[in-house]
Protein backbone atom coordinates (compact mmCIF):
# COMPACT_ATOMS: atom_id res chain seq x y z
CA UNK A 1 0.00 0.00 0.00
CA UNK A 2 1.16 2.98 -1.08
CA UNK A 3 0.00 6.50 1.22
CA UNK A 4 0.35 9.73 0.46
CA UNK A 5 -0.71 13.19 2.19
CA UNK A 6 -2.09 15.91 0.37
CA UNK A 7 -4.03 19.17 1.95
CA UNK A 8 -7.40 20.43 0.46
CA UNK A 9 -10.34 17.60 0.09
CA UNK A 10 -10.35 16.24 -3.59
CA UNK A 11 -11.33 13.48 -3.98
CA UNK A 12 -9.16 10.51 -6.00
CA UNK A 13 -10.90 7.16 -6.61
CA UNK A 14 -13.40 6.06 -3.63
CA UNK A 15 -14.19 8.32 -0.51
CA UNK A 16 -13.29 7.28 2.67
CA UNK A 17 -15.36 8.71 5.18
CA UNK A 18 -14.78 7.95 8.83
CA UNK A 19 -17.73 9.18 11.28
CA UNK A 20 -19.03 9.59 14.79
CA UNK A 21 -21.50 6.98 16.08
CA UNK A 22 -24.43 8.46 15.39
CA UNK A 23 -23.63 11.59 12.68
CA UNK A 24 -26.94 12.75 10.77
CA UNK A 25 -25.00 14.72 8.04
CA UNK A 26 -21.24 14.37 6.84
CA UNK A 27 -19.06 16.91 8.83
CA UNK A 28 -19.83 20.72 7.79
CA UNK A 29 -15.58 21.20 7.08
CA UNK A 30 -15.92 17.74 4.36
CA UNK A 31 -19.27 19.29 2.28
CA UNK A 32 -17.55 21.40 0.09
CA UNK A 33 -15.33 18.84 -1.60
CA UNK A 34 -17.90 16.45 -1.80
CA UNK A 35 -19.85 15.60 -5.32
CA UNK A 36 -23.34 17.28 -4.77
CA UNK A 37 -24.48 13.60 -5.28
CA UNK A 38 -22.51 11.53 -3.17
CA UNK A 39 -23.10 14.26 -0.26
CA UNK A 40 -26.62 13.96 -1.38
CA UNK A 41 -26.91 10.41 -0.62
CA UNK A 42 -24.61 10.13 2.14
CA UNK A 43 -26.58 12.83 4.06
CA UNK A 44 -29.74 10.98 3.35
CA UNK A 45 -28.31 7.68 4.97
CA UNK A 46 -27.44 9.50 8.11
CA UNK A 47 -30.41 11.06 8.60
CA UNK A 48 -32.42 7.94 7.85
CA UNK A 49 -29.74 6.13 10.48
CA UNK A 50 -29.24 3.46 7.99
CA UNK A 51 -25.69 3.89 9.25
CA UNK A 52 -25.13 4.32 12.48
CA UNK A 53 -21.41 4.39 12.48
CA UNK A 54 -21.03 2.32 15.02
CA UNK A 55 -17.23 1.12 15.46
CA UNK A 56 -15.32 -0.85 13.13
CA UNK A 57 -18.51 -1.03 10.57
CA UNK A 58 -18.34 -0.22 7.26
CA UNK A 59 -21.05 1.00 4.88
CA UNK A 60 -20.04 0.48 1.33
CA UNK A 61 -21.62 3.31 -1.40
CA UNK A 62 -21.26 1.88 -4.99
CA UNK A 63 -23.21 2.94 -8.42
CA UNK A 64 -24.37 6.45 -7.18
CA UNK A 65 -23.44 9.03 -9.91
CA UNK A 66 -21.50 11.11 -7.53
CA UNK A 67 -18.68 8.38 -7.16
CA UNK A 68 -18.28 5.68 -4.53
CA UNK A 69 -17.52 5.95 -0.76
CA UNK A 70 -17.01 3.62 2.03
CA UNK A 71 -18.36 4.89 5.42
CA UNK A 72 -16.97 3.62 8.73
CA UNK A 73 -17.59 4.05 12.30
CA UNK A 74 -15.50 5.41 14.80
CA UNK A 75 -17.70 5.08 17.83
CA UNK A 76 -19.16 7.56 19.91
CA UNK A 77 -17.10 11.08 20.17
CA UNK A 78 -17.00 10.93 23.85
CA UNK A 79 -15.09 7.41 23.38
CA UNK A 80 -13.00 7.96 19.92
CA UNK A 81 -9.45 7.34 20.69
CA UNK A 82 -6.30 6.59 18.44
CA UNK A 83 -7.19 2.93 19.09
CA UNK A 84 -10.60 4.27 17.21
CA UNK A 85 -9.20 5.48 14.54
CA UNK A 86 -6.95 2.36 13.73
CA UNK A 87 -9.64 -0.21 14.29
CA UNK A 88 -11.33 2.21 11.70
CA UNK A 89 -8.56 2.45 9.08
CA UNK A 90 -8.13 -1.45 9.30
CA UNK A 91 -11.65 -2.19 8.90
CA UNK A 92 -11.55 -0.09 5.86
CA UNK A 93 -9.77 -2.51 4.53
CA UNK A 94 -11.20 -5.62 5.58
CA UNK A 95 -14.35 -4.46 4.20
CA UNK A 96 -12.83 -3.04 1.24
CA UNK A 97 -14.26 -5.27 -2.67
CA UNK A 98 -12.32 -4.79 -5.66
CA UNK A 99 -15.28 -2.89 -7.13
CA UNK A 100 -13.94 0.00 -4.76
CA UNK A 101 -10.85 -0.04 -7.12
CA UNK A 102 -7.28 0.71 -5.65
CA UNK A 103 -7.40 4.94 -5.46
CA UNK A 104 -8.92 5.28 -1.73
CA UNK A 105 -8.78 8.93 -0.25
CA UNK A 106 -9.74 8.98 3.23
CA UNK A 107 -10.74 12.78 4.27
CA UNK A 108 -11.31 13.95 8.30
CA UNK A 109 -12.80 16.55 9.52
CA UNK A 110 -10.87 18.91 12.04
CA UNK A 111 -9.16 15.53 13.69
CA UNK A 112 -5.86 15.44 15.10
CA UNK A 113 -2.21 14.82 12.97
CA UNK A 114 -2.22 11.48 15.35
CA UNK A 115 -5.51 10.33 14.72
CA UNK A 116 -4.79 10.57 11.44
CA UNK A 117 -1.54 8.76 11.49
CA UNK A 118 -3.84 5.86 13.39
CA UNK A 119 -6.11 5.36 10.83
CA UNK A 120 -3.60 4.85 8.05
CA UNK A 121 -1.38 3.01 10.31
CA UNK A 122 -4.83 0.45 10.77
CA UNK A 123 -5.07 0.52 7.39
CA UNK A 124 -1.40 -0.77 6.31
CA UNK A 125 -1.00 -3.08 9.19
CA UNK A 126 -4.37 -4.63 7.77
CA UNK A 127 -3.61 -4.56 4.26
CA UNK A 128 -1.49 -7.75 4.42
CA UNK A 129 -2.60 -11.61 2.91
CA UNK A 130 0.07 -14.27 2.23
CA UNK A 131 -0.63 -15.94 -1.06
CA UNK A 132 2.75 -16.92 -1.80
CA UNK A 133 1.46 -20.48 -2.21
CA UNK A 134 -1.38 -19.87 -4.37
CA UNK A 135 -1.13 -19.63 -8.12
CA UNK A 136 -3.44 -16.45 -8.99
CA UNK A 137 -4.91 -15.47 -12.37
CA UNK A 138 -3.79 -12.54 -14.09
CA UNK A 139 -7.27 -11.20 -13.97
CA UNK A 140 -7.58 -11.43 -10.47
CA UNK A 141 -4.39 -9.68 -9.54
CA UNK A 142 -5.01 -6.19 -7.97
CA UNK A 143 -2.64 -2.96 -8.50
CA UNK A 144 -1.09 -2.02 -4.89
CA UNK A 145 -3.05 0.02 -3.19
CA UNK A 146 -2.94 3.76 -3.72
CA UNK A 147 -4.11 5.72 -0.21
CA UNK A 148 -4.35 9.35 -0.29
CA UNK A 149 -5.13 11.08 3.24
CA UNK A 150 -6.22 14.58 2.92
CA UNK A 151 -5.13 16.75 5.90
CA UNK A 152 -5.42 20.75 6.28
CA UNK A 153 -3.12 23.26 5.07
CA UNK A 154 0.36 23.08 7.05
CA UNK A 155 -0.38 19.46 8.40
CA UNK A 156 1.36 17.79 5.62
CA UNK A 157 4.61 17.30 6.76
CA UNK A 158 4.11 15.96 10.40
CA UNK A 159 1.67 13.58 9.05
CA UNK A 160 3.74 12.31 6.03
CA UNK A 161 6.38 11.92 8.51
CA UNK A 162 4.39 10.03 10.73
CA UNK A 163 3.05 7.78 8.68
CA UNK A 164 6.72 7.24 6.88
CA UNK A 165 7.00 5.89 10.50
CA UNK A 166 3.95 3.69 10.60
CA UNK A 167 4.65 2.57 7.63
CA UNK A 168 8.22 0.87 8.18
CA UNK A 169 6.78 -0.54 11.75
CA UNK A 170 4.02 -1.99 9.69
CA UNK A 171 6.87 -3.77 7.40
CA UNK A 172 8.26 -5.21 10.68
CA UNK A 173 4.65 -6.65 11.20
CA UNK A 174 4.04 -7.93 7.95
CA UNK A 175 7.62 -10.12 8.09
CA UNK A 176 6.97 -11.14 11.33
CA UNK A 177 3.65 -12.44 10.08
CA UNK A 178 5.11 -13.82 6.74
CA UNK A 179 8.02 -15.91 8.75
CA UNK A 180 5.32 -17.39 10.70
CA UNK A 181 2.84 -18.04 7.81
CA UNK A 182 5.51 -19.66 6.14
CA UNK A 183 4.80 -23.38 6.09
CA UNK A 184 7.35 -25.69 7.66
CA UNK A 185 8.77 -27.48 5.14
CA UNK A 186 10.28 -24.44 3.54
CA UNK A 187 10.72 -22.38 7.17
CA UNK A 188 13.20 -24.71 8.97
CA UNK A 189 16.08 -23.37 11.40
CA UNK A 190 18.63 -22.65 8.31
CA UNK A 191 16.39 -20.51 6.04
CA UNK A 192 15.25 -19.02 8.85
CA UNK A 193 18.96 -17.80 9.07
CA UNK A 194 19.08 -17.56 4.99
CA UNK A 195 16.27 -15.09 5.34
CA UNK A 196 17.88 -13.26 8.42
CA UNK A 197 21.56 -13.10 6.45
CA UNK A 198 19.82 -11.98 3.02
CA UNK A 199 18.06 -9.26 4.54
CA UNK A 200 20.52 -7.83 6.79
CA UNK A 201 22.63 -7.17 3.43
CA UNK A 202 20.20 -3.93 2.67
CA UNK A 203 21.40 -2.20 5.93
CA UNK A 204 24.85 -0.42 6.66
CA UNK A 205 24.37 -0.57 10.39
CA UNK A 206 23.05 -4.50 11.09
CA UNK A 207 25.02 -7.34 11.45
CA UNK A 208 23.33 -11.15 11.72
CA UNK A 209 25.73 -13.80 12.79
CA UNK A 210 24.61 -17.04 12.79
CA UNK A 211 26.59 -19.83 15.17
CA UNK A 212 25.84 -22.90 13.93
CA UNK A 213 25.08 -26.70 14.84
CA UNK A 214 28.54 -27.53 15.02
CA UNK A 215 29.47 -24.29 16.57
CA UNK A 216 26.82 -24.65 19.08
CA UNK A 217 28.05 -28.35 20.18
CA UNK A 218 31.47 -26.54 20.56
CA UNK A 219 30.46 -23.95 22.49
CA UNK A 220 28.00 -25.98 24.73
CA UNK A 221 24.72 -24.80 23.76
CA UNK A 222 23.20 -27.89 25.06
CA UNK A 223 19.42 -26.88 25.12
CA UNK A 224 19.38 -25.70 21.56
CA UNK A 225 21.50 -28.42 20.82
CA UNK A 226 18.63 -31.56 22.58
CA UNK A 227 16.25 -29.88 20.97
CA UNK A 228 17.49 -29.81 17.04
CA UNK A 229 19.07 -32.69 16.67
CA UNK A 230 16.11 -35.06 16.43
CA UNK A 231 15.91 -33.29 13.62
CA UNK A 232 17.53 -32.86 10.12
CA UNK A 233 16.89 -29.76 9.56
CA UNK A 234 19.41 -29.15 12.38
CA UNK A 235 19.01 -25.94 15.12
CA UNK A 236 21.16 -22.70 15.00
CA UNK A 237 21.33 -19.35 16.53
CA UNK A 238 20.81 -16.51 14.84
CA UNK A 239 22.01 -13.02 16.50
CA UNK A 240 20.94 -9.34 14.96
CA UNK A 241 22.67 -6.50 16.03
CA UNK A 242 21.16 -2.87 14.83
CA UNK A 243 24.07 0.03 15.52
CA UNK A 244 26.42 -2.19 16.87
CA UNK A 245 29.23 0.50 17.29
CA UNK A 246 26.90 2.97 19.51
CA UNK A 247 28.45 2.33 23.01
CA UNK A 248 26.46 1.81 25.85
CA UNK A 249 23.68 -0.52 27.70
CA UNK A 250 21.03 -1.61 25.03
CA UNK A 251 17.99 -3.73 25.04
CA UNK A 252 18.53 -7.27 24.25
CA UNK A 253 15.53 -9.36 22.94
CA UNK A 254 15.23 -13.01 22.94
CA UNK A 255 13.01 -15.43 20.50
CA UNK A 256 11.83 -19.38 20.90
CA UNK A 257 12.50 -20.08 17.10
CA UNK A 258 10.93 -23.71 17.01
CA UNK A 259 10.00 -24.00 13.02
CA UNK A 260 7.51 -27.03 13.82
CA UNK A 261 7.07 -28.38 16.91
CA UNK A 262 5.53 -31.95 16.85
CA UNK A 263 6.44 -32.44 20.78
CA UNK A 264 9.70 -34.69 19.90
CA UNK A 265 9.43 -38.10 21.50
CA UNK A 266 6.63 -36.57 23.88
CA UNK A 267 4.39 -36.40 20.98
CA UNK A 268 1.79 -34.38 20.48
CA UNK A 269 -2.17 -35.58 19.80
CA UNK A 270 -2.11 -34.90 15.66
CA UNK A 271 -5.44 -32.57 15.77
CA UNK A 272 -4.41 -28.82 14.99
CA UNK A 273 -0.91 -30.14 15.03
CA UNK A 274 0.07 -27.97 11.50
CA UNK A 275 -0.64 -24.75 13.90
CA UNK A 276 2.92 -25.78 15.50
CA UNK A 277 4.71 -24.06 12.99
CA UNK A 278 3.48 -21.15 14.74
CA UNK A 279 5.87 -22.13 17.32
CA UNK A 280 9.17 -19.86 15.74
CA UNK A 281 6.82 -16.83 16.42
CA UNK A 282 9.11 -15.50 19.60
CA UNK A 283 11.74 -15.31 16.31
CA UNK A 284 9.29 -13.85 13.99
CA UNK A 285 8.66 -11.17 16.49
CA UNK A 286 12.11 -10.12 17.39
CA UNK A 287 13.30 -10.10 13.45
CA UNK A 288 10.36 -7.77 12.74
CA UNK A 289 11.12 -5.82 15.29
CA UNK A 290 14.80 -5.54 13.97
CA UNK A 291 12.83 -4.67 10.71
CA UNK A 292 11.14 -1.96 11.89
CA UNK A 293 13.73 -0.30 13.98
CA UNK A 294 16.11 -0.57 10.85
CA UNK A 295 13.72 0.32 8.28
CA UNK A 296 12.56 4.03 10.28
CA UNK A 297 16.22 4.74 10.80
CA UNK A 298 16.78 4.07 14.94
CA UNK A 299 20.13 5.54 15.67
CA UNK A 300 20.57 3.36 19.09
CA UNK A 301 21.70 -0.18 19.46
CA UNK A 302 19.92 -3.08 19.99
CA UNK A 303 20.36 -6.57 19.75
CA UNK A 304 18.35 -9.86 19.10
CA UNK A 305 18.70 -13.51 19.84
CA UNK A 306 16.45 -16.10 18.00
CA UNK A 307 16.76 -20.04 19.16
CA UNK A 308 16.23 -21.94 15.78
CA UNK A 309 15.27 -25.13 15.99
CA UNK A 310 13.17 -28.13 14.69
CA UNK A 311 11.64 -30.54 17.53
CA UNK A 312 11.34 -33.95 16.11
CA UNK A 313 10.90 -37.57 17.35
CA UNK A 314 13.17 -39.32 15.45
CA UNK A 315 16.47 -42.18 16.69
CA UNK A 316 18.33 -38.59 17.38
CA UNK A 317 15.70 -37.07 19.06
CA UNK A 318 16.71 -36.36 23.09
CA UNK A 319 14.33 -38.68 25.53
CA UNK A 320 12.63 -37.97 28.55
CA UNK A 321 14.60 -39.10 31.36
CA UNK A 322 17.76 -37.40 29.47
CA UNK A 323 19.80 -35.21 31.41
CA UNK A 324 21.37 -32.37 29.42
CA UNK A 325 23.90 -29.26 30.51
CA UNK A 326 23.44 -26.08 28.89
CA UNK A 327 25.25 -22.65 28.13
CA UNK A 328 25.16 -21.58 31.58
CA UNK A 329 26.55 -24.81 33.30
CA UNK A 330 23.39 -26.09 34.59
CA UNK A 331 21.63 -29.17 34.00
CA UNK A 332 18.48 -29.88 33.52
CA UNK A 333 16.17 -33.40 33.91
CA UNK A 334 13.86 -34.15 30.58
CA UNK A 335 11.07 -34.97 31.86
CA UNK A 336 8.54 -34.32 28.59
CA UNK A 337 10.34 -33.38 25.58
CA UNK A 338 7.32 -31.05 24.33
CA UNK A 339 8.54 -28.55 27.19
CA UNK A 340 11.09 -27.56 24.49
CA UNK A 341 10.80 -23.98 24.28
CA UNK A 342 12.33 -23.31 27.47
CA UNK A 343 15.37 -25.46 26.40
CA UNK A 344 16.25 -23.28 23.34
CA UNK A 345 15.58 -20.26 25.37
CA UNK A 346 18.00 -21.42 28.17
CA UNK A 347 20.69 -21.22 25.93
CA UNK A 348 19.67 -17.28 24.10
CA UNK A 349 19.39 -15.82 27.83
CA UNK A 350 22.38 -16.93 28.51
CA UNK A 351 24.25 -16.19 25.31
CA UNK A 352 22.60 -12.33 25.99
CA UNK A 353 24.79 -12.25 29.00
CA UNK A 354 27.70 -11.67 26.94
CA UNK A 355 26.30 -8.20 25.66
CA UNK A 356 26.26 -6.80 28.97
CA UNK A 357 22.45 -5.10 28.05
CA UNK A 358 20.18 -3.01 29.43
CA UNK A 359 16.98 -5.71 30.10
CA UNK A 360 16.26 -8.34 28.29
CA UNK A 361 12.84 -9.52 26.62
CA UNK A 362 11.91 -13.28 25.52
CA UNK A 363 9.32 -13.98 23.31
CA UNK A 364 7.95 -17.47 22.83
CA UNK A 365 4.60 -19.47 21.94
CA UNK A 366 6.02 -21.17 25.42
CA UNK A 367 2.58 -22.90 26.91
CA UNK A 368 -0.85 -24.46 26.11
CA UNK A 369 -1.55 -23.19 29.93
CA UNK A 370 -0.93 -19.23 29.11
CA UNK A 371 -3.52 -19.83 26.45
CA UNK A 372 -6.38 -21.37 29.05
CA UNK A 373 -5.33 -18.31 31.40
CA UNK A 374 -5.65 -15.51 29.10
CA UNK A 375 -7.02 -16.92 25.86
CA UNK A 376 -6.05 -15.16 22.63
CA UNK A 377 -6.82 -11.36 24.29
CA UNK A 378 -3.55 -10.83 25.84
CA UNK A 379 -0.12 -12.04 25.74
CA UNK A 380 1.40 -13.11 29.69
CA UNK A 381 3.82 -10.92 30.74
CA UNK A 382 6.53 -11.92 33.51
CA UNK A 383 9.49 -10.17 35.02
CA UNK A 384 11.60 -10.06 38.20
CA UNK A 385 11.44 -6.05 37.88
CA UNK A 386 8.05 -4.39 38.77
CA UNK A 387 8.59 -1.17 37.21
CA UNK A 388 9.78 -2.93 34.03
CA UNK A 389 6.95 -5.24 33.99
CA UNK A 390 4.85 -1.97 34.23
CA UNK A 391 6.77 -0.40 31.11
CA UNK A 392 6.07 -3.18 29.23
CA UNK A 393 2.30 -3.41 29.88
CA UNK A 394 2.12 0.34 29.10
CA UNK A 395 3.82 0.25 25.92
CA UNK A 396 1.25 -2.71 25.02
CA UNK A 397 -1.52 -0.22 26.08
CA UNK A 398 -0.32 2.36 23.70
CA UNK A 399 -0.31 0.34 20.72
CA UNK A 400 -3.30 -1.68 21.65
CA UNK A 401 -1.31 -5.22 21.99
CA UNK A 402 -2.32 -6.04 25.59
CA UNK A 403 0.36 -7.90 27.83
CA UNK A 404 -1.33 -8.80 30.97
CA UNK A 405 1.18 -8.95 34.20
CA UNK A 406 1.55 -12.79 35.85
CA UNK A 407 3.13 -13.11 38.91
CA UNK A 408 6.84 -14.84 38.72
CA UNK A 409 6.60 -16.53 42.57
CA UNK A 410 9.16 -18.30 44.26
CA UNK A 411 6.86 -21.54 45.10
CA UNK A 412 7.54 -21.93 40.98
CA UNK A 413 10.72 -21.72 41.48
CA UNK A 414 11.02 -24.14 43.44
CA UNK A 415 9.03 -26.21 41.28
CA UNK A 416 11.37 -26.42 38.84
CA UNK A 417 14.27 -26.84 40.58
CA UNK A 418 13.54 -29.97 43.23
CA UNK A 419 14.70 -32.82 39.95
CA UNK A 420 16.46 -35.30 42.07
CA UNK A 421 19.26 -35.87 39.35
CA UNK A 422 19.98 -32.58 38.04
CA UNK A 423 19.84 -28.59 38.67
CA UNK A 424 16.32 -28.23 37.19
CA UNK A 425 14.06 -29.95 35.61
CA UNK A 426 11.64 -29.00 32.30
CA UNK A 427 8.47 -30.00 33.29
CA UNK A 428 6.31 -28.80 36.66
CA UNK A 429 5.12 -31.41 38.95
CA UNK A 430 2.05 -30.97 38.84
CA UNK A 431 -0.62 -29.80 35.54
CA UNK A 432 -1.56 -26.45 37.14
CA UNK A 433 0.16 -23.19 36.84
CA UNK A 434 1.89 -24.25 33.57
CA UNK A 435 2.58 -20.81 32.60
CA UNK A 436 3.91 -19.30 35.59
CA UNK A 437 6.31 -22.62 36.06
CA UNK A 438 7.45 -22.30 32.59
CA UNK A 439 8.19 -18.14 33.23
CA UNK A 440 9.99 -19.54 36.75
CA UNK A 441 12.46 -22.02 34.76
CA UNK A 442 13.60 -19.62 32.11
CA UNK A 443 14.41 -16.93 35.19
CA UNK A 444 17.51 -19.78 35.85
CA UNK A 445 18.53 -19.03 33.59
CA UNK A 446 19.20 -15.17 33.12
CA UNK A 447 22.31 -14.02 34.28
CA UNK A 448 23.66 -11.60 36.65
CA UNK A 449 25.39 -8.65 35.18
CA UNK A 450 29.31 -9.90 33.79
CA UNK A 451 27.93 -13.37 35.16
CA UNK A 452 28.91 -12.40 38.99
CA UNK A 453 28.18 -15.16 41.01
CA UNK A 454 26.69 -12.76 43.61
CA UNK A 455 25.62 -9.87 41.34
CA UNK A 456 22.60 -8.49 40.68
CA UNK A 457 20.21 -10.26 38.00
CA UNK A 458 19.43 -8.60 34.61
CA UNK A 459 16.05 -6.61 34.10
CA UNK A 460 14.19 -9.48 32.26
CA UNK A 461 11.12 -10.06 31.02
CA UNK A 462 9.16 -12.47 29.70
CA UNK A 463 6.32 -12.91 27.10
CA UNK A 464 4.47 -16.35 26.28
CA UNK A 465 2.22 -14.96 22.95
CA UNK A 466 1.15 -18.87 23.08
CA UNK A 467 -2.46 -17.04 22.56
CA UNK A 468 -1.29 -14.10 21.31
CA UNK A 469 0.68 -14.89 17.81
CA UNK A 470 -1.93 -16.28 16.10
CA UNK A 471 -5.88 -17.69 16.07
CA UNK A 472 -6.31 -14.21 17.89
CA UNK A 473 -10.09 -13.55 16.10
CA UNK A 474 -10.88 -10.32 18.07
CA UNK A 475 -7.37 -8.91 16.64
CA UNK A 476 -8.48 -6.26 13.79
CA UNK A 477 -5.32 -5.50 12.87
CA UNK A 478 -5.20 -9.27 11.04
CA UNK A 479 -7.57 -11.46 9.27
CA UNK A 480 -6.19 -14.51 10.12
CA UNK A 481 -3.17 -16.74 10.33
CA UNK A 482 0.25 -15.24 12.62
CA UNK A 483 -0.49 -11.72 13.85
CA UNK A 484 2.69 -9.83 14.32
CA UNK A 485 2.15 -9.69 17.73
CA UNK A 486 4.26 -7.18 19.88
CA UNK A 487 6.34 -5.64 16.92
CA UNK A 488 4.77 -2.41 17.75
CA UNK A 489 4.76 -2.80 21.64
CA UNK A 490 8.81 -3.41 21.04
CA UNK A 491 9.03 -0.54 18.71
CA UNK A 492 7.32 1.71 21.23
CA UNK A 493 9.29 0.30 24.29
CA UNK A 494 12.70 0.73 22.61
CA UNK A 495 11.83 4.26 20.91
CA UNK A 496 9.73 6.20 23.41
CA UNK A 497 12.05 5.14 26.37
N1 LIG B 1 4.63 -24.83 21.63
C1 LIG B 1 4.00 -25.40 22.75
C2 LIG B 1 3.06 -24.43 23.44
C3 LIG B 1 1.77 -24.15 22.76
C4 LIG B 1 0.72 -25.04 22.84
C5 LIG B 1 1.58 -22.97 22.10
C6 LIG B 1 -0.48 -24.76 22.24
C7 LIG B 1 0.38 -22.67 21.52
C8 LIG B 1 -0.65 -23.57 21.58
C9 LIG B 1 5.05 -25.81 23.79
O1 LIG B 1 6.27 -26.21 23.31
C10 LIG B 1 4.47 -26.97 24.54
O2 LIG B 1 4.21 -27.95 23.94
N2 LIG B 1 4.27 -26.77 25.83
C11 LIG B 1 3.69 -27.77 26.63
C12 LIG B 1 4.43 -27.76 27.96
C13 LIG B 1 4.12 -28.90 28.83
C14 LIG B 1 4.63 -30.19 28.24
C15 LIG B 1 4.75 -28.63 30.17
C16 LIG B 1 2.21 -27.43 26.83
O3 LIG B 1 1.88 -26.26 26.92
O4 LIG B 1 1.42 -28.35 26.85
ZN1 LIG C 1 6.34 -28.27 22.78
ZN1 LIG D 1 6.83 -25.34 21.47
Amino acid sequence: MKVSVSPGHNINGTLILPLFEGSEAVPESLQEGLHTALKGQINRILSEGDFKAKSKTTMSIIGGEGGKAILVGLGKEDDVDIHAYRKAGAAVIANRKKVHGTDLTATFSATSIESMGSFAEGMLLRDYSYDHYKQQDEEDKEAELDVRITCDEGQEAELSDLITIHAGVASGVHLSRDLGNCPPNDMYPEAFADQAWEWAKQYDNVEVTIINYDQAVKAGMGGLVAVGMGSARKPCMVIFELNRKVTGRCPLLVGKGITFDTGGISLKPGANMDEMKYDMGGSATVFGTMEALASTGHEGKVVAITCMAENMPSSNAQRPGDVIKTLSGKTIEILNTDAEGRLVLSDGLWKAGEFDPEYIIDFATLTGACVVALGHEATGLWSNDDDFRTRIHEAGNAVGELAWPMPLLPAFEKEMTNSKIADTRNLGAGRYGGANTAAAFLKQFVPNRNYEKDGEQITWAHMDIAGTYWGAKTNSMVGNGATGIHVRTMYHLITNG
